[in-house]
This record gives structure tokens, C-alpha cells and sequence, in this order.
């Protein structure tokens, strides 16, 4: 599969998420309208989707129907979104453009885009506690279980505290591994988690695709890191050269040492993903792509 049939499979997909998330969103009316408009506003449009994408892609390993896999996807990306609004706040990173637009307490105000975090986040719970997720009882409450770990203070929350901490933290290569596990990996394991519990994979299938999610969360946030260095502010859509002085792999290792960190994770990932032979071909893609992006 060439990398740009990888991005046009991407783009459809995160098209069909978009068209999901549009439905499900509340619409701006009444006295709280512009929550309902800055939710819309921070999670429609934009974003690559790579979460929604990968939980379908681990999915499809498995042959599960296209829906329930959009639905899960769909509520990763509202959380995911919702840590997006909160990270470009001025106590945080205090960043101005999100997804080529105005970042959200900009476009609205601090208030309401703090607000539209909670919000998104809730609503991310909603679907895979509720109705809208067509799956049993035992397979709702295991995804529901697993964002809630992974977006919580052992996972992504709890990344972004040590990031914001990790100037007075002087922390090694394992600690800025282990925060970056966190911050951004653990989404992206659960991911793949949910692929895996839609599909009811086996535990050696399972085992082999966490593995290559903490993989390919560390290359997501290697590369960002990256782009933060290096990308070009136009096509990357967000602020560049805000996270200097940041403990990252680049900050550490430099840009030749944070490549070569992308090219063995890429390696041990590929091989991860052997057990599936041609299968697992959009798996092996999007690892590429993750690692080589300009976006
Ligand atoms: C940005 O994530 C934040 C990180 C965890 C590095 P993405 O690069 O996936 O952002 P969108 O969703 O495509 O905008
Ligand atoms: C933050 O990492 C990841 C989150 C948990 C939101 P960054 O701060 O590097 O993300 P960007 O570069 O602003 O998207
Ligand atoms: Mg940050
Ligand atoms: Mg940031
Ligand atoms: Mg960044």
C-alpha cells in the first residue's frame, strides 16, 4: 500500500467521522448555545483522525462491522479533542492556532472552551455507556472502563501534569518515555484496545497490538515533536516552536537521535505485526505515515 493511498483512506475516513460526530453534537440553541457552538467548533473539521482511524483498522483485523468500530472512533476523537481545547489554554500551553483555525479560548473565551472540554469529554463516555454504541453490555462497560483509564491520571492527564512539571523535573530518556506514554500514548493504546475488544481478539493477537500501539504512540508524539522543531506552521495547523525548553525526545536526543528513535520503533513495530501477515498492511502503512508526516 503506497503512503498516498494510505492518506486518501485516512481522509475518508475521518470524512465519515465528521458525519457521524455532526449528528451526535448538539446543536447551538437556547442559553447555553455557545458551549453547544464551541464543542462544534473544537471537534468538527480538521483533526487527521488517526485515533478513529486505527481503531478501525485494528477492527478490521477481526471483521467487525463498520459501525460500532465508527462509533468508538468517533468518541476517542471527542476525548481527544476535549485534551486539545485544554492544552492550548493560556495556563497550559498558551498556543493560538488549533486545526488552521483560531485555537478554541480564542475563538470563544476561556470559560466557554473549558466548558466545551468537559463537555466533549462527557459526551465521549455517553456513547460508549449508551445507546448510541451498538455492542453487548460487557463490551460497552470494557470501552468505557478503558477511556477512562487511559484519559485519566495514570494516562493522559497524568502526562500532561509531568509535562508541565518536567522543566524543574530534569528527566532522563526513560522519564521523557514514560511521559510520553502517557500524554499521547495512551489513547493511542486504547485504540487499539478497542479494536481489540470489538473484535474479541485472542490474547496473543491483543498482546501484539498494544504493543505496537505504545509502539506508535511514542513515534506520534516523536514526530509532533518534530514538527514543533522543524514542520511548517501552514500545513502543520497549530503552533510551531511553542514547546521549546519541553522535555521531548528531539529536546534530549537532538533531530538526528529523535529519527533514529523513529526508525527502530519503526522496526520493532513491523515486526510486531508479522502474526498478520498482509492483514495488517494498513497497520504497517500508517506507522510510515505517522513517522514520515508533514502534518
Ligand atoms: C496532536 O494530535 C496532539 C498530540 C498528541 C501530539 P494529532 O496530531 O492527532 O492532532 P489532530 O487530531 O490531527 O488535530
Ligand atoms: C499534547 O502534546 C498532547 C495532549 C495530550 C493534548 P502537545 O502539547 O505537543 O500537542 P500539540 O503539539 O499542542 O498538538
Ligand atoms: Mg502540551
Ligand atoms: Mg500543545
Ligand atoms: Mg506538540
Amino acid at each position: 500500500m503506497s503512503a498516498r493511498a494510505l492518506e486518501a483512506a485516512l481522509h475518508a475516513h475521518a470524512e465519515a467521522v465528521d458525519a457521524w460526530l455532526e449528528a451526535v453534537l448538539p446543536e447551538p440553541r437556547g442559553h447555553s448555545a455557545p458551549l453547544n457552538a464551541a464543542m462544534r467548533y473544537a471537534a468538527l473539521g480538521g483533526g487527521k483522525r488517526v485515533r478513529a482511524f486505527l481503531v478501525k483498522a485494528v477492527a478490521d483485523l477481526f471483521d467487525v462491522a463498520d459501525e460500532p468500530s465508527l462509533a468508538t472512533g468517533a468518541a476517542l476523537e471527542l476525548l481527544h479533542a476535549y485534551s486539545l481545547i485544554h492544552d492550548d489554554l493560556p495556563a497550559m500551553d498558551d498556543a493560538q492556532t488549533r486545526r488552521g483555525k483560531p485555537a478554541c479560548h480564542l475563538a470563544y473565551d476561556q470559560a466557554t472552551a473549558i466548558l466545551a472540554g468537559d463537555a466533549l469529554q462527557a459526551l465521549a463516555f455517553e456513547i460508549l455507556a449508551g445507546p448510541l454504541l451498538e455492542v453487548d453490555d460487557r463490551t460497552s462497560r470494557a470501552l468505557t472502563l478503558g477511556l477512562a483509564r487511559a484519559a485519566g491520571p495514570a494516562g493522559m492527564c497524568g502526562g500532561q501534569m509531568v509535562d508541565l512539571l518536567a522543566d524543574g523535573l530534569d528527566l532522563d530518556l526513560a522519564g521523557i518515555r514514560e511521559l510520553q506514554a502517557k500524554k499521547t500514548g495512551a489513547l493511542i493504546r486504547f485504540a487499539c484496545e478497542a479494536g481489540c475488544l470489538l473484535g474479541r481478539a485472542g490474547d496473543a493477537d491483543r498482546e501484539a497490538l498494544l504493543d505496537y500501539g505504545d509502539k506508535l504512540g511514542l513515534a506520534f508524539q516523536i514526530s509532533d515533536d518534530l514538527l514543533d522543531v522543524r514542520g511548517d506552521a501552514a500545513a502543520v495547523g497549530k503552533d510551531v516552536g511553542n514547546d521549546a525548553g519541553k522535555a521531548t525526545f528531539v529536546g534530549l536526543l537532538g533531530i538526528a537521535g529523535a529519527e533514529a528513535e523513529l526508525k527502530s520503533l519503526h522496526s520493532k513495530a513491523s515486526t510486531l505485526l508479522d502474526r498478520f501477515a498482509e492483514r495488517a498492511t494498513l497497520l504497517r502503512t500508517l506507522f510510515g505515515f505517522v513517522i514520515d508526516r508533514s502534518y
